[in-house]
């Protein structure tokens, strides 16, 4: 048979919970005029210098399969950069390379879980969380960060929504699609409580260069706990979406799992990508505060204009996203981000594609040049009347 089945796709596949920002960016595609502040991209192209080692590397032979953690020299620089950057101290052992942040979550969670053990997630959050949760089948509960939490997760709901079958918590700061950034002794908290209850953190530190207000701190580097694996990314801090490098720094045994796991499903990441990475952080590191400070000027103009005007806006202390309050519009976040685009050419991410708590916002992402953040957010005010 060659005819195409309807039948026979697995629910597991058939039942993926989807991405509603895609829907916004389909109608937005259809207006060549539109302003993009769905996207959560870096608009920046990857600077020339890591392009040049891409080519440079896959010229002199770098097509091969590698180490399934990575290459021995992306390693090495990696351990070297965590204890730079984020304060504290790694080995390359400990270091596994993957297919951009996403493959390497992904692969964190179907180490640390069988079917039905349970993860605690944060809502609003990335919603590749809750896809991954589901192709794992691992039952997700929801803590919430919230106008009434400080927009932080709370110790005490934690407490409440455990279970005998929690394994994970995950942990997103700088956070997506908040901004939002955990203070050094809540993270503190947070490990304390992890260790308390048997849990693993996973703590996603795919932004932890673009920190505005020097509060960003990695949880290792607080309250080093062998029940942490921290996760990072090039795509949003080197504009390196599209090359598909990620990894993380896990206890050694951990790490010795995550390698094996990645045989079947990536085998390795693509080897001039990795030579690209390897110049990346090895290489003028004054490229990463360029960004970082252009996105500091774009939020605090944008933030300005949106107080003047009387919108409740989230100040982010990092990330690249502001998570705008638009209930005095009287829509949903769906039917405002619909509307914003059709009737005002602006795109922006509906709330509630990141959780139910995402309900009343909408996120607009600093990834677009200031010209167009500040007239978006312009149409945006007028938008909410
Ligand atoms: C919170 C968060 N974690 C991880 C990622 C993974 O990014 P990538 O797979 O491109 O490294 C993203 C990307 O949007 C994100 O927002």
């Amino acid at each position: 048979m060659t005819t195409a089945r309807t039948t026979g796709i697995s629910a597991r596949a058939t039942g993926l919970p989807h991405h509603s920002i895609r829907e916004v960016m389909e109608v937005a595609w259809r207006r060549p005029e539109a302003i993009h502040l769905e996207v959560g991209e870096p608009g920046f192209p990857t600077p020339p210098h890591i392009v040049e080692a891409a080519a440079r590397a896959a010229r002199d032979g770098h097509t091969k399969y590698t180490p399934n953690a990575g290459i021995v020299p992306l390693r090495e620089a990696l351990a070297e950069k965590i204890g730079r950057v984020n304060g504290y101290p790694a080995t390359p052992e400990q270091v596994v390379v993957g297919a951009g942040g996403v493959q390497i979550l992904h692969n964190v969670l179907l180490a640390l879980t069988d079917p039905g053990d349970e993860i605690l997630l944060p809502d609003p959050a990335w919603p590749d969380f809750v896809q991954m949760a589901h192709l794992l089948d691992t039952p997700v509960r929801h803590y919430h960060q919230t106008p009434e939490t400080g927009f932080l997760p709370t110790i005490e709901e934690l407490e409440e929504l455990i279970t005998p079958r929690t394994r994970v918590l995950v942990v997103n700061s700088p956070s997506n699609p908040l901004g939002a950034v955990v203070p050094a002794e809540l993270s503190a908290e947070l490990v304390a409580f992890a260790e308390r209850r048997g849990l693993w953190l996973v703590s996603d530190e795919c932004y932890d260069e673009i920190a505005f207000d020097g509060t960003f701190a990695s949880p290792m580097s607080v309250a080093p706990s062998p029940r942490i694996i921290s996760v990072y990314s090039f795509s949003k801090v080197y504009a390196m979406t599209g090359w598909r490098v990620g990894y993380c720094v896990a206890p050694p045994e951990v790490a010795a799992t995550l390698t094996r796991l990645q045989e079947p499903i990536v085998s390795c990441v693509n080897a001039p990508a990795q030579m690209a990475a390897l110049a990346a952080v090895t290489g003028p590191q004054d490229v990463v505060g360029e960004m970082r400070d252009a996105y500091r000027e774009r939020r605090d103009a944008a933030v300005e204009d949106l107080t003047a005007a009387g919108i409740p806006v989230l100040r982010p202390a990092g990330a690249f996203y502001l998570w705008v309050d638009i209930t005095r519009s009287g829509r949903d976040s769906r039917d405002f981000a619909f509307s914003l685009i059709t009737e005002r050419g602006v795109a922006v991410a509906p709330g509630t594609a990141f959780g139910a708590a995402g309900e009343g916002f909408v996120r607009l992402s600093m990834a677009a040049e200031l010209d167009d953040l500040l007239e978006g957010a312009r149409r945006l005010v007028a938008h909410v009347g």
